[in-house]
C-alpha cells in the first residue's frame, strides 16, 4: 500500500503532469499523438501477427505496444494503446478495420429507430482496455504517466452516422439539423457510455484522460454551442476532477474558446493556429498541447529543429505548455526524426 502511494507522488510531481496542472517544471513535456503506430517497426512485426481489433483486445500485447514506444522514444507520457471507437462496438453498431478502408460501421446510424436500438454500454465489455490499462502501468518506469482516452460525443457520433470517416460529415451535420431531438438522444447516449468508460480508465492506472474531438472543426461557433458544448461539457463534469482532461480537436481554431467553455484542463492545438495567440485568446485560463505538423517530420533535421524551436519560443516557457504535434505521427515517418525531436525538445526547453 505505502509503495503505491509513494509511486503515485512520483508521478504526480513529473513535468508531464505538472504542465497539465499549469505548475512549473525543468523542461517541457513531450508526447506524441498515436507515438505506438505502423511507423514503427516492433508496432508493424506485431500487427502481421494479429488484427487491428485483436491488438487492442489482447491486453498483454497492448502493453508491449504501449510501453515500447516510450522506451523507444523517451518520451514523458504514455498514451494506453486502444482506440476511440471501441465503444460503439458493445452498443451494437459493429466495428471492423479495413486495411483499405480504415474503420466501417456495420449497422450506421440513420433514422430515430437507430439511436433507440444502441446497446446501453456494460462497462464490463471493455474490460480489455482496463485491463490493458493495470498491466501497462505496472510495466511502465513509474515517472511516466498514462494517459486514457475517449472519442468525444461528436466525433463517435460522427462515425456512427457515417458508417466510417467522411470527408464533408454531410450525413451527420443533416441528422444534426433535421433531428435535433434525436441528435441530442444520441449524444446523451454516447455520454452515458463513456462516464464509466474513463472513470474505470482511471480507477485502472490512468492519470490524464485525453478526449479526442477529432472532426468537431467541421461545425461552425454557433452549431458547436448548439448542438456539441453541452454534452462535451457534461462528460468533463461527470468525471469530477477526478484527473486532468486534455480536451483535443483537429482544425479547430474558430472553436478554441468554446472548447474552453465544454472544459478541460488543457486544449489541444493543431498546426494550423500559432500557438501564442491561441494561448493569448484563451487567456492563459489553462495548458495548451501542440502544435508542430506531423509532416515535419518527415523532412530533415535541421527542419525539425527550427520548428521546434519556434514552438517553444511562442510557448516562451510559459507554465502549461505540453510539446506534441498536431495531429498523429503519420505512418511514413522515419522512426530517428521521432526521437531526434523529443532529444531536441528536451535539450531546449530546459530551464
Ligand atoms: O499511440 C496512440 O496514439 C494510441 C492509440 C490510438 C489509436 N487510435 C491507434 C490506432 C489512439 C489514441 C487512437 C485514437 C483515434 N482513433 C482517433 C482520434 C485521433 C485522431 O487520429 O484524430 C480516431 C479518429 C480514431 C479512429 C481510427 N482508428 C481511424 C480513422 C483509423 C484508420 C486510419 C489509420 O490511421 O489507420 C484507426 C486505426 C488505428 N488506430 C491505427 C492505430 C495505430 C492503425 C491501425 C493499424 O495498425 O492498421
Amino acid at each position: 500500500m505505502t509503495t503505491r502511494i509513494v509511486d503515485q507522488t512520483d508521478l504526480l510531481n513529473t513535468p508531464f503532469m505538472r504542465a497539465c496542472r499549469g505548475e512549473d517544471s525543468h523542461s517541457t513535456p513531450i508526447w506524441l499523438m498515436r507515438q505506438a503506430g505502423r511507423y514503427m517497426a516492433e508496432y508493424r512485426n506485431v500487427r502481421e501477427k494479429v488484427g487491428f481489433l485483436e491488438l487492442c483486445k489482447t491486453p498483454d500485447l497492448a502493453c508491449e505496444v504501449t510501453v515500447t514506444a516510450v522506451e523507444k522514444l523517451g518520451v514523458d507520457a504514455a498514451i494506453i494503446f486502444a482506440d476511440i471507437l471501441l465503444i460503439l462496438e458493445p452498443m451494437g453498431a459493429g466495428l471492423q478495420f479495413t486495411a483499405k478502408d480504415g474503420p466501417l460501421i456495420n449497422k450506421p446510424v440513420r433514422v430515430a429507430e437507430d439511436v433507440t436500438a444502441l446497446k446501453k454500454v456494460d462497462p464490463e465489455s471493455l474490460s480489455f482496455v482496463f485491463e490493458a490499462i493495470k498491466k501497462t502501468r505496472q510495466a511502465l518506469r513509474k515517472d511516466i504517466p498514462l494517459i486514457g482516452f475517449c472519442g468525444a460525443p461528436f466525433t463517435l457520433a460522427s462515425y456512427l452516422i457515417e458508417g466510417g470517416s467522411s470527408k464533408h460529415f454531410a450525413k451527420t451535420k443533416k441528422f444534426m439539423y433535421d433531428s435535433p431531438k434525436t441528435w441530442h438522444a444520441l449524444l446523451d447516449h454516447i455520454v452515458e457510455a463513456s462516464i464509466p468508460y474513463l472513470l474505470g480508465q482511471v480507477e485502472a492506472g490512468a492519470q490524464v484522460i485525453q478526449i479526442f474531438d477529432s472532426w468537431v472543426g467541421c461545425l461552425g461557433p454557433d452549431d458547436y454551442d448548439a448542438y456539441v458544448k453541452e454534452h462535451v461539457a457534461k462528460l468533463i463534469r461527470a468525471l469530477g476532477g477526478i484527473a486532468p482532461v486534455i480536451h483535443f480537436g483537429l482544425a479547430s481554431n474558430s472553436l478554441l474558446l468554446q472548447m474552453q467553455a465544454a472544459g478541460g484542463d488543457v486544449i489541444g492545438l493543431d498546426w494550423r493556429v500559432d500557438l501564442a495567440e491561441s494561448w493569448s485568446k484563451l487567456e492563459y485560463r489553462c495548458g495548451v498541447q501542440g502544435n508542430l505538423d506531423p509532416t515535419v517530420l518527415l523532412s530533415n533535421r535541421s527542419e525539425i529543429e527550427k520548428q521546434a524551436r519556434k514552438i517553444l519560443a511562442k510557448a516562451a516557457n510559459r507554465q502549461g505548455h505540453i510539446f506534441n504535434l498536431g495531429h498523429g505521427v503519420l505512418p511514413e515517418t522515419p522512426v530517428d526524426n521521432v526521437r531526434f525531436l523529443v532529444d531536441c525538445v528536451k535539450r531546449l526547453s530546459v530551464r
